[in-house]
């Protein structure tokens, strides 16, 4: 790729615009929020060209923590009016105003990256980090792992952070609309109803954030009892890599904590197993599965391609993975859709029903690179680079035509560009 001085200095005009000092906006105007992982990659920019910003924003993120464990998945901090739901449709009663669920655990994996950048000058602030870190994890296994199938469940679409994925549908007719006073919502203030989710799924998600908020937020009842429960490829392979980078930086900040370390290992293994019974042969791919039905989700996503980021080696599959792989490959100019383009729901325009995500591209593609798939790996770098060229820093791009689609702005997009320009820079490829 050639490298655009004048895209460079635009994505970091993006991170600067959506700074709110020691936290990042997603994007202002539509999410005027901290939310957790967008606030991770934004660390994961931010590395680039200010290590201690990097670092504040990570150590921020983790303060939210909750006494359980969980680290949630959005933090009203400082001005969030005009955001909904806001504060008082969670109720979480918590000490920093907070939703009442979490999202995908990347965290641990951008320390990681963080720490090799530049480690943080205050080692106790790490050691915090890392004890934070490990009790998110262990949260999740007490209060998300799905005992039959070992994977991890969402108990709310918005937790998986493909908030109306295909996949969740089926799970999604289950839940009855709540009486619901009336709301307005925001979102589409700033954005076309055509790439929103729809009415039904709205009063869909607020129905169970008042089935969370009615019972106090009961986080390992919820994982059993919500009414919605989907077992998610996605937070599986994120959780698992997740594991893998925090035992790398445990054993070399707390390497006489080999209970955590111990624990942490507990938690790969059955993981790994969870991410094996993923497998679906019907349709060739690591896909969802519904733990009520006890029957997999029949449809390929995106998040079917991180097997190699979840670090998945010798991977039986992995071949079948790859035809998948091209196949879509083939059928859109723009890899990687959210979500099947051969599939009758395929929908190019609205959300995680068919658009392509920079944050998704970028953790497919380091697994690929990891495990020598070094083209298709580049496909997916270049075509990223591309709509951004094309169409600048959106939220979500139409992954036949290229047109960026949702918020403009976006702190993701940018930073996910910075990481790819300056690793290319690094190794020295154009
Ligand atoms: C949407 C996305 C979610 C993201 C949030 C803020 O809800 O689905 O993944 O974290 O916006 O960007």
């Amino acid at each position: 790729m050639a490298t655009s001085n004048s895209l460079y200095q635009r994505a970091i005009d993006v991170l600067k615009q959506n700074d709110r000092g020691t936290y990042s906006l997603p994007t202002h105007g539509l999410y005027p929020v901290q939310f957790n992982w967008d606030s991770a990659f934004a660390a994961l920019g931010y590395r680039f060209i200010n290590q201690h910003r990097a670092w504040q924003e990570v150590m921020q993120l983790a303060s939210s923590q909750w006494p359980d464990g969980m680290i949630p998945h959005i933090m009203f901090r400082g001005d969030h009016d005009g955001y909904f739901p806001g504060p008082d449709i969670w109720n979480t009663g918590q000490f920093i105003e907070t939703s009442g669920i979490t999202q995908p655990p990347v965290l641990a994996s951008v320390v990681r990256q963080l720490d090799e950048a530049g480690p943080y000058r205050d080692v106790n602030g790490m050691y915090d980090m890392l004890r934070r870190l490990v009790r998110w994890h262990d949260w999740f296994m007490k209060a998300r792992l799905d005992p039959q199938s070992l994977g991890i469940q969402i108990i709310h679409p918005w937790e998986s952070g493909r908030d109306n994925l295909t996949d969740w549908d089926q799970g999604m007719a289950r839940v009855e609309i709540a009486d619901l006073p009336p709301y307005t919502r925001r979102d589409l203030d700033h954005v076309d109803s055509s790439q929103r989710p729809t009415k039904e799924q709205y009063d869909r998600y607020l129905t169970l954030v008042k089935f969370g908020r009615d019972r106090h937020w009961p986080q390992a009842y919820l994982g059993q009892n919500s009414p919605f429960r989907m077992v998610d490829p996605g937070m599986t392979a994120f959780l698992l890599r997740a594991n893998r980078d925090l035992i790398v930086l445990l054993n070399k900040y707390l390497p006489e904590d080999t209970d955590s370390i111990e624990l942490i290992q507990s938690h790969i293994n059955t993981l790994e197993l969870g991410w094996i019974n993923l497998w679906n042969p019907k349709v060739q791919a690591y896909t969802a599965y519904d733990p009520v039905l006890q029957q997999p989700i029949d449809s390929v996503s995106a998040a079917s391609f991180l097997s190699c980021y979840a670090s998945m080696h010798n991977d039986l599959h992995h071949g079948h993975l790859m035809d998948q792989f091209d196949r879509i490959a083939n059928k859109v100019k723009f890899m990687v859709p959210s979500f099947d383009p051969e599939h009758a729901d395929f929908d190019a325009k609205r959300y995680w029903r068919g658009p392509v995500w920079h944050v998704i591209n970028n953790r497919i593609g380091l697994g690929f690179s990891e495990v020598g798939e070094h083209e298709r790996a580049k496909r997916i770098r270049k075509d990223s680079e591309d709509l951004i060229a094309q169409s600048s820093f959106y939220e979500y791009f139409n992954p036949i035509t290229g047109d960026g689609l949702g918020g403009k702005d976006f702190t993701w997009t940018a930073s996910v560009y910075l990481d790819w320009v300056m690793q290319e820079a690094d190794h020295g490829q154009d």
